[in-house]
């Protein structure tokens, strides 16, 4: 056993020395002193000896064991320093330019729209206008012909905001449901003749689905001049559904009714996927409704303090999505709002 100690001993400790790494040292450790290291592992022989040999093994065993761990330490200790060394001789050049490879985020297909119709409609001298996302109901419902408790209300199913928490609690308070809301605090502030736009999000209580999302956008238009006829209407839904559908897009006008038009029209697009004969998505009549429009209604009119009598004006407020789905042939109008990148990347713009 005392030569088997020498062995280990002058094996080891020339293992220690020839090291040169930390990694290196902790495996040589794990060799003497883990579960079943040699070291672990010797004194399992000691019952079997005599008492008078071990009487001589056993404090050769404790310096071996003293040796051993004293001897990976100072190593440890030394290899750290020479790193240390090493580390201070390196030098890092930081201006040195790097080429790191870039990701290309993407506008989302619904900004991209967004922005062209703004362009669109600036060049024919129409501004961009913000009315409030939370709005009172004056604004959006009072001013624009639909009085509380008046049926027409339940056309749009609006979210109420607590009051209870509000110092201003004579008003109610509402998310918009539409981009209307912006129609007479235009009129209240520009002087006729008026082109404005408001491009913007709206908020519903809806019953979620592949086409009815809580959160949409609205394309609101705001025209008033003298002498404005349904003709000015008819040439405006051309102008801006060809542009986007194709030339080959025809567009109808169809008695509807909103409560601050009159009269009050939904504007009809040729549908896009029969191209007008008909098929599952347009139901078999060749149109697809894309917006709610008309002349804006004389009352809402005087609420803008502007004359009835004097100007004419017209008012429109498409919702973006459901005309977007149609364009990038999408069929489920929540994937505008999920967040899915895959969607973005394949529809939207890189931005450059
Ligand atoms: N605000 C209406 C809605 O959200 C849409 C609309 C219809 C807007 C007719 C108009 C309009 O400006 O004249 O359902």
């Amino acid at each position: 056993m005392n030569e088997q100690i020498s062995t280990i001993k002058l094996e080891y400790l020339g293992k220690i020395k020839a090291a040169t790494s930390l990694a290196e040292l902790d495996q040589i450790y794990l060799a003497l002193f883990g579960k079943a290291g040699i070291i672990t592992l010797l004194p399992k022989e000691f019952p079997k000896m005599e008492k008078a040999q071990l009487a001589s093994i056993v404090p050769a065993f404790n310096q071996l064991k003293i040796d051993l761990n004293s001897a990976v330490e100072s190593k440890r200790s030394e290899v750290r320093e020479m790193s240390y060394a090493s580390l201070s001789q390196e030098s890092v050049d930081l201006s040195t330019p790097i080429t790191l490879p870039l990701r290309t985020g993407y506008h989302h297909p619904l900004m991209v729209f967004e922005e062209e119709i703004k362009e669109l409609f600036k060049k024919i001298g129409f501004q961009q206008f913000g009315a409030p996302n939370i709005d009172t109901d004056y604004y959006n419902f009072e001013v624009l012909n639909i009085p509380a408790e008046h049926p027409a209300r339940d056309l749009w199913d609006t979210l109420y905001i607590d009051k209870s928490g509000l110092k201003e609690r004579n008003e109610n308070w509402i998310l918009r449901t539409h981009t209307s809301n912006a129609q007479v605090r235009i009129m209240k502030q520009y002087k006729t003749p008026v082109r404005m736009m408001v491009i913007d999000r709206c908020f519903r209580y809806e019953n979620l689905d592949a086409r009815h999302e809580h959160t949409f956008d609205q394309f609101e238009l705001v025209f008033v001049d003298k002498g404005l006829s349904m003709a000015h209407l008819q040439w405006l839904s051309e102008y801006f559904l060809k542009h986007f559908l194709g030339e080959e897009t025809k567009v109808r006008l169809r008695p509807k009714y909103y409560p601050f038009v009159e009269p009050g029209v939904g504007i009809d697009g040729t549908c896009l996927f029969c191209k007008g004969k008909g098929c599952k998505i347009c139901g078999g009549i060749g149109w697809l409704e894309l917006g709610g429009a008309g002349m804006i209604h004389p009352s809402v009119l005087k609420n803008g303090g502007i004359d009835p009598k004097e100007y004419s004006g017209i008012a429109w407020g498409p919702g973006l999505e459901r005309i977007l789905m149609l364009k990038l042939g999408v069929e489920d109008l929540r994937v505008f709002r999920n967040g899915d990148i895959k969607f973005i990347q394949e529809k939207g713009v890189p931005a450059s």
